[in-house]
């Protein structure tokens, strides 16, 4: 049967995320992957947390299986305001917090609240491409900024913002962001603010990396530099915790979150009680800031790892990267060519994977000489072999 004209306008020119489909190919067990997001496994509280959920099905089942309330379970949501206290991104007077299915669900909803078909976002290019998709299932126009070494150019988050009517919000991932690795300046952040403010637009601040950093020193978040609650801000536990539980969080102006709550209910009720409870217990039990401790540490070494091998095996002065302090991203581009298609499949041949800078672009048609690295879930032996690999491409094919 042809289904084509059945689907809906919004969904008939989307395309999945190459990564996605990458992780299909990469049921070949032989691929090295530098491609998904994926944070270390081997670092995964694994025992911790299966004595959690056997205890918590034994002494609590009812609380665990049945329906619980759709803004999260009380004692979760004071986890997550927690670790946004900790980055001063929880205004107690002003904000509620809603428990997401992940943050990705937290942005979707945030985009489905604010977002009529024809509005506008503003977002880094190259941005994640997973709020990229959920902002275009809302039809709106996404209007990319150059992404440069200390965060989104605010010269051109300017010229965007004086040359377009009907802006609704800048979407933006200041801290190691997704997929370049740099972080915003503090001097860009105040601009933001200022340029959102003058402008009368929202900012969506996803900060799912923020507490990664194995490098360098902190710098504030745009949330807690906010005075005017027009900041919305998606944080999440896939990072410091794991990503199977699906867990993340939007904190805004309650009168914000009163909307999304709704869309939440329409969406999935409420997030899993089990997955709430067990982060709520291994909070209480153990301390996370030595767990995303240790999980800081093995990044740092990880990204070192990776930097040494590129500065061996990459082709001399042909490959340029901005070093990450941390997060777990690196983006490389390579200036002598215009598609790096031919380097990501030749890799492929090789059982490296890779992503194409192509699949973080507002025009995902458009070709990239730029592809994303990720090196927290590799091991280091295999990031070695995987670069090395990727050079043997590069210094053929560049
Ligand atoms: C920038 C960014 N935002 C949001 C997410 C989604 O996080 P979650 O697993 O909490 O849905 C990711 C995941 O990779 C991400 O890179």
């Amino acid at each position: 049967m042809e289904y084509t004209e059945f689907f809906a306008d919004r969904v008939k020119s989307m395309k999945g995320s190459a990564i996605r489909e990458m992780f299909k190919r990469m049921a070949d067990p032989e691929i090295i992957s530098l491609a998904g997001g994926n944070p270390a496994s081997e670092l995964f509280p694994g025992d911790e947390l299966s004595k959690i959920a056997g205890k918590i099905l034994m002494t609590n089942p009812t609380l665990a299986l049945q329906y619980g309330t759709t803004d999260g379970y009380p004692k979760m949501k004071d986890c997550a305001i927690a670790r946004a206290n900790k980055v001063n991104a929880y205004n107690a007077e002003r904000d509620a917090v809603i428990i997401m299915t992940g943050a990705n669900q937290g942005i979707d909803l945030t985009a489905k609240a604010l977002l009529n078909k024809g509005d506008k976002v503003i977002v880094e290019s190259p941005s994640f491409i997973g709020s990229l998709n959920a902002f275009r299932t809302y039809e709106c126009e996404l209007l990319g900024v150059t992404v440069e070494d200390d965060g989104m150019s605010m010269e051109g988050l300017e010229e965007t913002l004086k040359n377009n009517d009907g802006v609704k919000f800048i979407y933006t991932i200041p801290t190691f962001q997704n997929p370049t690795g740099v972080t915003m300046s503090l001097e860009k952040r105040k601009k933001m603010l200022e340029l959102a403010s003058r402008y009368n637009v929202m900012i969506l601040e996803d900060n799912p990396y923020g507490d990664l950093r194995f490098s360098g020193e902190d710098v504030p978040t745009i949330k807690s530099l906010d005075t005017e609650g027009r900041v919305i801000y998606a944080g999440s536990f896939s990072k410091i915790l794991s990503p199977g539980m699906r867990l993340g969080y939007i904190i805004a102006d309650a009168k914000i979150l009163e909307k999304i709550e709704i869309l939440k209910q329409v969406n999935d009720v409420h997030t899993p009680m089990l997955t709430q409870l067990m982060c709520v217990e291994f909070m209480k039990k153990y301390n996370i800031d030595d767990y995303i401790a240790k999980n800081r540490e093995l990044y740092g070494k990880k990204c070192a790892c990776m930097i040494e091998n590129m500065e061996k095996y990459f082709p001399a002065g042909k490959v340029k990267w901005v070093t990450p302090e941390g997060g777990i991203f690196l983006w490389c581009e390579c200036p002598t060519i215009k598609d790096i298609t031919p380097v990501v499949n030749a890799c492929l041949e090789k059982k490296v994977a890779i992503v194409p800078g192509s699949n973080f672009a507002v025009d995902m048609g458009a070709p990239s000489n730029m592809f994303r690295l990720n090196y927290s879930s590799a091991t280091l032996e295999n990031i070695a072999e995987a670069v090395k690999r990727l050079g043997e491409v590069l210094t053929e094919l560049l």
